[in-house]
């Protein structure tokens, strides 16, 4: 089994979308997906509105999920944690507790992108077309991740 973790900063936007879009590419017989956000402030609700939103329009239901926020036996339990932004990353290696711990951490658009820094721009304040795009860029990355796991 892999286990594969996403992380945003509140596990209601984006995380929740690149959880419900990895879970639609990769068999549940060998991979584990889950999310979790780097704050507190929406620990056990749904994803929001428009995530759900956008997700539904591409078939995926998401509106089950609920949020968490990081752990550090997520660290344990997860073989490679996918951060949306720098700030994300710089949250989550603060609460590494070593080297083993660090090199799990990564970029969800590393090498999908050429602009750096490669941050999923959070749509939290924005309007309905920011959710789009996280959608399309959660997507190819996502296509890439699966591509990759397939060929190791
Ligand atoms: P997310 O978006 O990190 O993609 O889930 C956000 C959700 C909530 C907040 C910020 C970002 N917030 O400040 O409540």
């Amino acid at each position: 089994m892999i286990n594969i973790l996403v992380v945003c900063l509140g596990n209601i936007c984006r995380s929740p979308l690149a959880q419900g879009i990895l879970s639609s590419k990769l068999p549940q017989s060998s991979f584990f997906i889950d999310s979790a956000g780097t704050a507190d402030y929406h620990v056990g609700q749904a994803p929001d509105k428009r995530s759900i939103a956008v997700a539904r329009n591409y078939g995926i239901d998401i509106s089950a999920f609920r949020g968490r926020k990081f752990e550090v036996a997520d660290f344990d339990k997860f073989n490679i944690i996918y951060v949306m932004d720098s700030s994300n990353y710089n949250d989550i290696l603060t609460l590494a507790r070593n080297s083993k711990d660090i090199s799990k951490v990564k970029f969800i658009l590393d090498k999908t992108d050429q602009i750096k820094p490669c941050d999923v721009p959070d749509p939290y304040y924005g309007g309905n077309e920011g959710f789009e795009e996280a959608y399309k860029m959660l997507n190819d990355a996502s296509d890439f991740i699966v591509k990759n796991l397939k060929n190791e």
